[in-house]
């Protein structure tokens, strides 16, 4: 089950899915001559592109996600890379919140959940049983769709995760942990004067930024992000997405959205699931510019979803 598809190896198992049977091409000369056969299930089983990067922070190998009979996650392969940032894209329902929860084990909080295959962190399961879940989350934070300060002050939203980290011995060094993750946040400057007022009280982008800053403040090593932008105007989006692109420098970070453009922008990767199934994945470039799966150039041409 952990075997590790190694970039030799997938690069041939997609040399050789030239079946036009199965409705893929993988030669950019054939982009667009794609055969029109409806695929099998055992040809969506099958993911087009490298999914593995050398060096990879975080591993999932044969992943499935079933929600009681619900099988929401089928066989998913990926690597995901150090300081780059991998999007996560397809249609609504397709299995990216769940693929996205299972890096930091927020499934485990989904009632009638079931996760399987193996999930690794710098080479080491996250799915131990020792595996200490609340010391995972701070090394794989998360951002949510809709910002969710806790209701605290500004500062009190930042300093808890250290404070209940211990991540700093005392009060001066609490202060820079906060000061500092507001700055790489993009935020210090708007707030630094205002600190002890409610973090709710912000801008729906400047809330997301707290959230950021938040996520930021207890070290982690990867950051997930789950549709981020969705609830904010295009200014505080393209605000969110230079910081984005700033903390790749130190973070790795996954990125679910709907938003092709937002995808491209800010992403070095790109993944689109479709059905549970991760069809295809490589290079944010080459995915959108010579997709070699049908189903990725439907729904990257907006013939679907
Ligand atoms: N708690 C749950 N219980 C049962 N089924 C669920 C649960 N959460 C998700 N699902 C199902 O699992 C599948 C994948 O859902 P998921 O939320 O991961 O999709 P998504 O790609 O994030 O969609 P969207 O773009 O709409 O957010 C869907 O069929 C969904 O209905
Ligand atoms: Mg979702």
């Amino acid at each position: 089950m952990n075997t590790p598809v190694s970039e030799e190896r997938s690069a041939t198992a997609t040399e050789k899915v030239v079946d036009p049977d199965a409705g893929i091409n993988v030669k950019p000369s054939q982009r667009r001559h794609h055969t029109p056969v409806e695929l099998t299930p055992q040809a969506n089983a099958k993911t087009v592109g490298t999914a593995t990067v050398d060096d990879p922070i975080m591993s999932a190998r044969d992943v499935d996600v079933f929600y009681g009979d619900k099988h929401a996650i089928k066989k998913v392969t990926l690597d995901i890379g150090r300081n780059q940032v991998i999007a996560m894209i397809g249609p609504s329902g397709c299995g990216k919140s769940t693929f996205l929860r299972c890096l930091n084990r927020m499934n485990d909080t989904v009632e009638g959940a079931r996760v399987e295959g193996s999930i690794t962190l710098d080479g080491a399961d996250i799915y131990e049983k020792r595996q200490d879940v609340v010391q995972l989350r701070a090394r794989v934070g998360m951002v949510f769709q809709k910002p969710n300060p806790f209701p605290k002050s500004i500062y009190e939203n930042v300093a808890y995760g250290p404070r209940i980290h211990g991540l700093a011995a005392d009060r001066v060094e609490l202060d820079e942990i906060v000061q500092t993750s507001l700055q790489r946040a993009g935020l210090w400057e708007e707030v630094k004067d205002r600190l002890p007022h409610p973090g709710t009280g912000l801008s729906g982008g400047q809330q997301q930024r707290l959230c950021i800053a938040r996520t930021i403040a207890v070290n982690p090593e990867i950051i997930l992000m789950d549709e981020p932008c969705s609830a904010l105007d295009p200014i505080a989006t393209a605000r969110i997405e230079d910081l984005i692109d700033e903390l790749r420098a130190s973070y790795a970070i996954c990125i679910v959205t709907h938003s092709m453009q937002q995808a491209a922008r800010v992403s070095q990767r790109t993944a689109y699931f479709h059905l549970g199934d991760l069809i295809e994945v490589g290079e944010t470039d080459r995915i959108f510019t010579n997709p070699r799966h049908k189903l990725t150039e439907d729904y990257i041409t907006g013939r679907f979803g």
